[in-house]
């Protein structure tokens, strides 16, 4: 990469999300985007002529044979991950794959080994990471001002919201890996988890639900949770609560909350939470505003480029796909697991 001033890059999955990845490496100076791919050719053709791509590809597998295509964003449902992200690595390719990681804990080990094999990033698109607020907080824990973070409490709740996607897959457990949990609890998780220092963790109670099943169309296969609730301790002694809904009878929202022994902090709106001479005081700095979306795919090209780690690791997702898979685990299991 020593010469190398762009990446040129390519984007798998043009839904929502791969539009979000599209557009940040177009505003990012590092990158060159130089290829689309989706099963939709209609879908490849409005794309390549609205934003001036070069080529599309309908079969992932001829694109990754491109010798020019240097990293991959993979933003496809989620059974796919873990295999395309595969394949990719394995054709030398650079890969920021959406969340989840994967399914599993196995497959996110899988895909971190193929990436090490192959000497290649894995970086996982875990936008809430990128946002001007956590930045900022994360350089004020960093920092120490908070003191020891033992504790954090992290939700995103919807009171009504369960996604369905192309032919169901959001709520079929085989193609999803589960539900809300799996979906939108994994941002809360994450956040949190890593604005306390990505810790071990050691143990976890988790309780899942599924009792919204007849808000989806009669013939489409609902067997995941609908709202999941957790508690999660580390090797550190810091604890996550953590709740993540698609739908609920309570009122929704999203909030990261990290409390240490100097401070307390919030997200969205960040908020400190400190005293002075035993008097509460707002040290609230003003956090920069940003595009979440594009500050994460810059993130990974200039980890490419500058031969960085991503903060959003190979590694931190398999330990993300352990908390996810031991609050499953939990659940079925009725009782506190060990990991
Ligand atoms: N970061 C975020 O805020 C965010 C938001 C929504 C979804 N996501 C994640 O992004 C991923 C995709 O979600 P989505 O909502 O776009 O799903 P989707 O089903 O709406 O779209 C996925 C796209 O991938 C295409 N596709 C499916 N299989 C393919 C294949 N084998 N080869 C090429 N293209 C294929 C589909 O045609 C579709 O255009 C999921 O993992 C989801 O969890 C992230």
């Amino acid at each position: 990469m020593s010469n190398q001033t762009k990446i040129r890059t390519a984007v798998i999955g043009l839904g929502w999300p791969g539009m979000q990845h599209l557009k940040g490496y177009i505003a990012c100076d590092r990158s060159e985007v130089i290829a689309v791919c989706d099963l939709d050719e209609k879908r490849c053709e409005e794309v390549v002529q609205e934003y001036g791509i070069p080529i599309f590809f309908t079969d992932h597998r001829k694109m990754l044979e491109n010798g020019e295509i240097d990293a991959v964003s993979v933003c496809l449902p989620n059974f796919l991950h873990a295999a395309i992200s595969i394949d990719a690595l394995n054709a030398g390719k650079h890969v920021l794959c959406e969340k989840p990681p994967a399914c599993t804990a196995q497959e996110a080990q899988a895909m971190a080994d193929a990436a090490e094999k192959n000497k290649k990033k894995l970086m996982y698109a875990v936008v809430q990471r990128f946002s001007g607020s956590a930045q900022l907080l994360k350089k004020m824990i960093d920092n120490g001002e908070l003191g020891e973070i033992y504790f954090g409490k992290a939700g995103y709740v919807r009171r009504r919201g369960i996604p369905i996607g192309r032919e169901g897959w959001f709520v079929d457990k085989s193609k999803s890996g589960g539900g809300a949990l799996i979906d939108i609890g994994v941002h809360a998780l994450d956040c949190v988890w890593w604005l306390m220092g990505a810790p071990k963790p050691v143990a976890i109670l988790g309780a899942a639900y599924s009792k919204f099943g007849h808000l989806v169309p009669k013939d489409i296969k609902y067997d995941v949770d609908d709202a999941t609730f957790a508690q999660i301790r580390f090797e550190n002694g810091a604890t996550i609560v953590l709740e993540a809904t698609w739908s609920i009878n309570l009122p929704g929202g999203g909030y990261v909350q990290l409390a240490g022994t100097k401070g307390g902090a919030q997200l969205n709106p960040l908020t400190i939470y400190t005293e002075e001479n035993g008097e509460e005081i707002n040290k609230t700095p003003d956090a920069p505003s940003v595009n979440s979306f594009d500050e994460e795919t810059k993130h990974f090209v200039d980890c490419i480029l500058d031969g960085s780690e991503p903060i959003s690791s190979a590694s931190q997702g398999v330990t993300l796909m352990q908390m996810l898979d031991g609050i499953y685990e939990s659940s079925e299991k009725k009782r506190e697991v060990q990991l």
